[in-house]
């Protein structure tokens, strides 16, 4: 009985050592440790023995049982790795989470190419501005009133000689000195001799982030404004609400209401604000526009002044500008009755656009 389980304890090593799965190596362990397994067979046996025989052969088979239950088990493990390492180029891959660009994106993108199509250049000007272009180019001087609503976020110890404090730009009409200067090629602004032709037309699209001590429903303290700004001979307010009707028929439809008001800004002359009607509430009025209409931006001729501190000849040259809030717009397309969701990165809320 002895020879019996050592040649059983070998047999059963070398067959399991040479096993490749596992349902192979399932059948060895039934084989040997089964019910009725060679092993278990030997171990109902040792009841026919004598006494002091079975001891002895009870704890050899316990310890050929303990080193086949051993080799099982680490050729289980050798299994199971070789799976996990195991590459099935045949598979069906595992596609990765893939995420789309925001809201604000596909609207600054669709925006430029409404534009792009009338000839409108996109530029792009910094965020971070001196007074002079965000104010005071603007005939908005130090202390004047029109500056309360926009006076923001200046920064601390950094002015320019010459152009004043530095200032989050609370608007992208910031911009406009900007754009006269570059496409003069011109010295700076503030010190050009006024009543110079400059090279023109100018057809510039501004679109940037803006900044304002304001957080609402309909106000963000960092928000996208899109600006623009054509400057050519003969330009009338025709041209102006020309090129407004045609932007909100090419974004919201044929079918959608804007109109403009007459309003004020110190940098153009006359002045206008343009509301659409509010898809939220349908015109009813609700939280987000009040009373049916949402203001979606100013717009005006440029004030004169403006443009001799641009370097252009006002005798010469006219031109209009506009500037919209770009959350704006969107919300009024899609229905979305808080600006704050657009910022807030919630998925359930980005997922659907
Ligand atoms: C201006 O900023 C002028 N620069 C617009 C302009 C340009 C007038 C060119 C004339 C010629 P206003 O402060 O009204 O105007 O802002 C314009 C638009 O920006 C608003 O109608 C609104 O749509 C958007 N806007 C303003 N503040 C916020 C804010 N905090 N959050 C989101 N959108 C805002």
């Amino acid at each position: 009985m002895e020879e019996k389980l050592l040649n059983l304890k070998n047999q059963a090593i070398s067959s399991i050592l040479q096993v490749n799965s596992a349902s192979e190596l399932e059948g060895l362990r039934i084989a040997y440790l089964g019910r009725k397994g060679q092993v278990t067979e030997i171990i109902k046996e040792l009841s026919s023995l004598p006494i002091e025989r079975r001891k002895e052969i009870g704890r050899l088979a316990n310890e050929v049982k303990r080193t086949i239950e051993e080799t099982l088990r680490q050729a289980q493990g050798k299994l199971q790795k070789i799976t996990a390492d195991y590459l099935d180029v045949s598979m069906p891959g595992v596609k990765p989470l893939q995420g789309h660009l925001h809201l604000v994106t596909q609207t600054i993108e669709e925006i430029t190419h409404i534009f792009e199509r009338i000839g409108f250049t996109r530029v792009s000007y910094p965020e971070i501005e001196w007074d002079w272009y965000a104010f005071e180019g603007l005939n908005m001087p130090k202390n004047h009133p029109a500056r309360d609503e926009w006076e923001t976020f200046f920064i601390e110890d950094l002015a320019h000689q010459k152009y004043g404090e530095a200032v989050l730009t609370p608007h992208t009409s910031s911009g406009q000195l900007r754009e006269m200067e570059r496409v003069g090629k011109a010295l700076p602004a503030a010190r050009l001799p006024a009543g110079q032709g400059r090279q023109v037309p100018i057809r510039m699209l501004n679109i940037a982030k803006c900044y304002r001590r304001q957080a609402d429903v309909s106000h963000a303290p960092m928000f996208y404004q899109f600006e623009t700004l054509v400057i050519d001979k003969s330009i009338n307010i025709t041209h102006l609400k020309g090129t407004l009707d045609y932007f909100a028929k090419e974004y919201f439809g044929p079918n959608r209401k804007t109109r403009i008001r007459p309003f004020h800004f110190q940098f153009t002359e006359p002045s206008f604000e343009v509301d659409v009607t509010c898809i939220v509430c349908g015109g009813r009025g609700c939280r987000v526009c009040k009373q049916g209409w949402l203001e979606l931006g100013g717009a005006g001729m440029v004030h004169p002044q403006v443009l001799r501190n641009g370097g252009i000849n006002p005798q010469e040259y006219t031109g209009f500008a506009s500037g919209f809030g770009l959350e704006r717009v969107l919300m009024m397309k899609y229905g979305i009755d808080d600006i704050r969701l657009l910022f807030s990165s919630d998925l359930r809320f980005l997922n659907q656009f």
